[in-house]
C-alpha cells in the first residue's frame, strides 16, 4: 500500500493567507496542516507517499524532504495546473506503479485517520473505498447517494444534494481506478473529478463501498474552518509546560497548556488552556490567553487579551482591545496607537483581508 497526499491547489477562499504561501503549510496547533495527513499515513504503516505539488509549492518539499525524518520515502510529483484530483491520480500512474494506495487530500484533518479504511479495502477486497460524513451543507462537497448501506450514486457539488454524506478527502484505490480516470471528462469547473471517475468505477460493476468517519472530520476551505480545525485538534492537548520556564510570580496558568522552549512570562500573565504558545515567545505584561489559542514561535504579546484564534510565527501584539475568533498570518503587527494624531485606525491590509474594528 502507497500513499498520495495532495499539496496542491490555490487555497483561494483562504486568501490573503494563502496569496503567500501554500495552504496546506498553514498551522494548526502550531504545526502544518500537511503533516497530519502524512502522520496518518505513517501510522497506517504506510513508508512510500507520493506527494503531488501545485503551483505554490514553496515550503513543502523543505519541510518533508525526502522523507527519512519521518522514516517513510517521499517522491514529489508536480501537478502545476490545478486539473483536479483525478488528473491527479492520472499522473502519479508510474509512482503507483500497480500497488492499492490511499489518496489523502492534504487539507482535511481527521481524529481516526486512515488505518480503519485500509483494513475494510483489504478485507472486503474492494476496488474502491471512501470515507464519507454526514454533513449540513452537502452542495460543498462531492456527494454519496446511499440504498441499504450501498452506494448508488456519487455526485460532485450536487445543487440539489440528494444526501448529506460527502466524500471527506479520504480514498482507497486499486489500480482499476486508472482505467476510470481515462473515461472522465472534465467538470463544468475544468477539472478532472476523482468522483466522476469512481461514478465510473460503480457503473463498471467494481466494488466500491463507502465508510463513515469515526470521531470528526474537518475540510478546512475557509478561515472559520481553521478555527475550528484549532479547536478540534487544541481539545485533545497534553499540558506541558518545561521546567525551567521563566514565568513571572503572576503568571496563571489553568488547563491543558503547552509552552515551548524559551518563551517566558512578564508580569501579569493569565493563560487559560487548551493553548499552545510556540518557542522563544515573550509574553506579558498584561496578557491573557484564552482557550482554543495557538501562538507560533518568536511572538511578542503585551497588554492584550485573546482567545480562540491563530496567531502565526513572529507576530507583535500590544492592544488594549480583545481579540477573538482572529487569524493573524506570520510576522504581522497590531499595536494601539497610543493617541498619536491623526486618531484612527491605521491599517496596511493585504488583498482579501477582513479586519472587525
Ligand atoms: C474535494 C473533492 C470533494 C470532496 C472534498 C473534501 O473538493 O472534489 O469531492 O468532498 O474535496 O474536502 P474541493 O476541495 O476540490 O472543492
Amino acid at each position: 500500500m502507497k500513499g498520495l497526499l495532495l499539496a496542491g491547489g490555490h487555497g483561494t477562499r483562504l486568501r490573503p493567507l494563502t496569496f503567500t504561501g501554500n495552504k496546506h503549510l498553514l498551522p494548526i496547533a502550531n504545526k502544518p496542516m500537511l503533516l497530519y495527513g502524512l502522520e496518518h499515513l505513517k501510522n497506517a504503516g504506510i513508508k512510500e507517499v507520493g506527494v503531488i505539488l501545485g503551483p505554490i509549492s514553496e515550503g513543502v518539499v523543505e519541510m518533508l524532504g525526502d522523507g527519512s525524518k519521518f522514516g517513510m520515502s517521499l517522491s514529489y510529483i508536480n501537478q502545476p495546473d490545478p486539473k483536479g484530483l483525478a488528473h491527479a491520480v492520472q499522473i502519479s500512474e508510474n509512482y503507483l506503479g500497480g500497488d492499492p494506495f490511499v489518496m489523502y487530500l492534504g487539507d482535511n484533518l481527521l481524529k481516526q485517520g486512515v488505518s480503519d479504511f485500509i483494513r475494510t479495502f483489504e478485507e472486503k477486497k474492494l476496488n474502491c473505498l471512501v470515507g464519507v460524513c454526514p454533513v449540513k451543507d452537502p452542495s460543498r462537497f462531492g456527494i454519496a447517494e446511499m440504498d441499504n448501506g450501498k452506494i448508488v450514486r456519487l455526485v460532485e457539488k450536487p445543487k440539489e444534494p440528494k444526501s448529506n454524506l460527502a466524500l471527506i478527502g479520504v480514498y482507497v484505490f486499486d489500480s482499476t481506478i486508472f482505467d476510470a480516470v481515462k473515461k472522465i471528462k472534465p467538470s463544468w469547473r475544468n477539472e478532472l473529478e476523482i468522483t466522476d471517475a469512481i461514478q465510473t468505477l460503480l457503473l463498471e460493476g467494481r466494488r466500491v463501498e463507502a465508510q463513515r468517519v469515526s470521531g470528526w472530520w474537518k475540510d478546512t476551505g475557509k478561515p472559520e474552518d481553521l478555527l475550528e480545525a484549532n479547536q478540534l485538534i487544541l481539545s485533545d492537548l497534553k499540558a506541558s509546560v518545561p521546567e525551567d520556564a521563566s514565568l513571572s510570580t503572576e503568571t496563571t496558568i489553568t488547563g491543558a497548556v503547552q509552552l515551548g522552549a524559551g518563551s517566558k512570562t512578564i508580569g501579569e500573565v493569565n493563560i487559560r488552556g487548551p493553548v499552545i504558545i510556540g518557542n522563544n515567545c515573550v509574553l506579558g505584561p498584561d496578557v491573557y490567553i484564552g482557550p482554543y489559542t495557538s501562538i507560533g514561535d518568536d511572538c511578542v504579546l503585551n497588554k492584550v487579551e485573546i482567545e480562540n484564534s491563530i496567531v502565526m510565527r513572529g507576530s507583535r501584539i500590544q492592544s488594549n482591545q480583545r481579540i477573538v475568533d482572529s487569524l493573524i498570518g506570520s510576522y504581522s503587527t497590531i499595536v494601539d496607537a497610543n493617541g498619536s494624531l491623526p486618531r484612527g485606525y491605521k491599517l496596511i491590509i493585504g488583498e482579501r483581508s477582513f479586519a472587525q474594528i
